[in-house]
C-alpha cells in the first residue's frame, strides 16, 4: 500500500452526474432516464488506490467511464490535477456559482471543459484496464502494435527503440520479448490482462483506472494479476482505482474504499477501518456476503434481494428495500407497496391504476371493494417491515380505492462520520448483531 506522496489532487470529483435517456416508441420518444450516476463526490489523491466497489448495476463502470474522460456527464464535473489551493478555490468558486475564477479553473481542469493542450495531457495521463480483454484488445493486431500504439500515437518513440520501450513493458507485467509478434487469442485469459495492462502503463500515466480487471479470471490466475497489479502499485507509485463487485479483491490493495449503491456512495472511508467497522448496513452486507472477510463460517449467503431499477431510486434512502435495519424514516413510499402487492399476486391482479399525488401520497384504486379491504388488512400483516407500518400516517379505503399517505422524507445524504469516514445513513451506528 502506497501512502499519498503529496496532498495533489488526480481527480476531484463533484456532485457527478450520468444519466440514460429511455426511449419509446416509433417516435424515441424519451420517457425516462438511467441515473445510472447520481451524484458522486470524492477527491482521489496522487500515489492513492481507492476501491470502488458495490454489486453489478450501481453504476461503477459509467462513473469509471466519465472518470476518464469517455463519456460526458450529465452534470457536475470531474477536476483533473489539482495542488491543494485550486482544489479550495475550485470548491469556493462552486459554492460562489459561476464567475470569473470558475470559468478559469474549469478550462485548465475540468474534464469536459479543458482546451486542446490540457486534454492532451489528461488523456495521455489516464489510461483504464477493462474486464473483457477480448473486446478491448483488437484481434487483428500484434501485440507490439498494441503496446507500442500510444508510444508511437504520442510520437514517444518509433523504429528499434519503440520495440525495446514494448519489451521493456512487457517484462513488467511478466512476459517477454517471445511475445511481440503474437495475437491476442494466441494468449490465456491472464495473458491477455497483463498486456492491456502493459498498453494502459506505456505512456507512465499519473491514474489508471482499473474495471474489474481480474474477475473473468480463474482464481488463481486472479492472485498472479492483483499481485502484479500491487508490486507496480509499489514500485511505481501509480494512483489506481480499482473498480470491483468483490470487497476481497481491493482488501490488501486500497487505501481507501468508497461503497457505491445505486448511483451514489454509501458509505466511504480508510480501507481497514471500514472493514473491521462498517457503519452503512450495506457495506456490512457485502462484507457478509463474502465469507472470506468475515471469517464467518455460514459460507456464501449472497445477499439479498435486487438492486432497485436506477430509473426510479427509492426514496430516502436508497437501500431501505433491502435494510434489515430500516427505520421509519429511511423512505417508505407508495412504490413499496406496489412491491408488496406483486408477492401477492390474486391481489396485485386485481389492481387498477395507482393515483399519484406524490412519491409518499397515492389512491390505488382496485376492480372492486372487497380487493381494497383485502389491501387495508394486508398492510397490518407479518409481511409488511414493522417499520414501513410505523411509516404510514394514514390509510382510508374507499369503494374500490385505498389511499396511502406515508410520511415524507428527504434523501440521505453522506455525512461525516469522523477519522475520513463518510456514511449514508440514517443510524449513527450499526445495530449489534448478538
Ligand atoms: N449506455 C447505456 N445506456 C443506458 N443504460 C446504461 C448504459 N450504460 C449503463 N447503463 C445502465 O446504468 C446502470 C449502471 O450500469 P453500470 O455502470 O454498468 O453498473 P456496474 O458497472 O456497477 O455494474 C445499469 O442499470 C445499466 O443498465
Ligand atoms: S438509512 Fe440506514 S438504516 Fe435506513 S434504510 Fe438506509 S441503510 Fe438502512
Ligand atoms: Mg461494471
Amino acid at each position: 500500500m502506497t501512502a499519498a506522496t503529496d496532498q495533489r489532487t488526480v481527480l476531484a470529483v463533484r456532485d457527478l452526474k450520468k444519466h440514460f435517456p429511455i426511449k419509446d416508441g416509433a417516435l424515441q420518444r424519451v420517457v425516462g432516464q438511467v441515473r445510472a450516476v447520481d451524484g458522486v463526490s470524492f477527491d482521489l489523491l496522487r500515489g492513492e488506490t481507492l476501491g470502488l466497489v458495490g454489486e453489478s448495476g450501481c453504476g461503477k463502470t459509467t462513473l469509471g467511464r466519465v472518470l476518464a474522460g469517455l463519456e460526458k456527464p450529465t452534470s457536475g464535473g470531474v477536476y483533473f490535477d489539482l495542488s491543494e489551493q485550486q482544489r479550495t478555490e475550485l470548491d469556493q468558486a462552486l459554492r460562489a456559482g459561476q464567475g470569473e475564477d470558475l470559468a478559469q479553473l474549469e478550462a485548465a481542469h475540468r474534464v469536459d471543459r479543458l482546451d486542446a493542450t490540457n486534454w492532451r495531457r489528461f488523456r495521455r495521463n489516464t489510461q483504464m484496464v477493462f474486464q473483457d480483454s477480448f473486446s478491448s484488445l483488437n484481434p487483428r493486431h500484434l501485440v507490439s502494435d498494441i503496446v507500442g500504439r500510444p508510444l508511437r500515437v504520442y510520437k514517444e518513440a518509433s523504429g528499434s527503440a519503440l520495440t525495446e520501450r514494448v519489451v521493456g513493458l512487457l517484462e513488467q507485467v511478466g512476459l517477454g520479448r517471445q511475445h511481440l509478434y503474437r495475437y491476442p487469442h494466441q494468449f490465456s485469459g491472464g495473458q491477455r490482462q497483463r498486456i492491456s495492462i502493459a498498453r494502459a502503463l506505456a505512456l507512465d500515466p499519473e491514474l489508471v483506472i482499473l474495471d474489474e480487471p481480474t474477475s473473468a479470471l480463474d482464481v488463481s490466475v486472479q492472485a498472479q494479476i492483483l499481485n502484479l497489479l500491487h508490486e507496480l502499485q509499489q514500485n511505481r507509485g501509480f494512483t489506481f482505482l480499482f473498480i470491483t463487485h468483490d470487497l476481497s479483491v481491493v482488501r490488501h490493495m486500497a487505501d481507501r474504499i468508497a461503497v457505491m449503491y445505486l448511483g451514489r456512495i454509501a458509505e466511504s472511508g480508510e480501507t481497514t477501518g471500514l472493514f473491521d467497522d462498517p457503519i452503512h448496513p450495506y457495506t456490512e452486507a457485502l462484507l457478509r456476503a463474502n465469507p472470506d472477510l468475515t471469517g464467518d463460517d455460514e459460507g456464501f449467503r449472497g445477499l439479498e434481494g435486487t438492486v432497485p431499477d436506477p430509473a426510479r431510486p427509492p426514496q430516502g434512502c436508497r437501500f431501505h428495500t433491502r435494510c434489515e435495519y430500516a427505520t421509519p424514516d429511511c423512505g417508505w413510499e407508495i412504490d413499496d407497496v406496489v412491491l408488496q402487492l406483486e408477492d401477492t399476486p390474486a391481489l396485485f391482479d386485481k389492481l387498477v391504476g395507482v393515483e399519484r399525488r406524490s412519491p409518499f401520497d397515492a389512491d390505488l384504486e382496485f376492480v372492486d371493494a372487497s380487493a381494497a379491504a383485502a389491501l387495508e388488512t394486508a398492510l397490518h400483516g407479518d409481511e409488511v417491515p414493522s417499520s414501513m407500518k410505523a411509516a404510514i400516517e394514514q390509510v382510508s379505503v374507499g369503494a374500490q380505492t385505498v389511499s396511502i399517505k406515508f410520511r415524507e422524507v428527504n434523501e440521505v445524504l453522506l455525512t461525516p462520520r469522523g477519522n475520513d469516514r463518510l456514511a449514508a445513513c440514517v443510524l449513527d451506528a450499526l445495530p449489534s448483531r448478538d
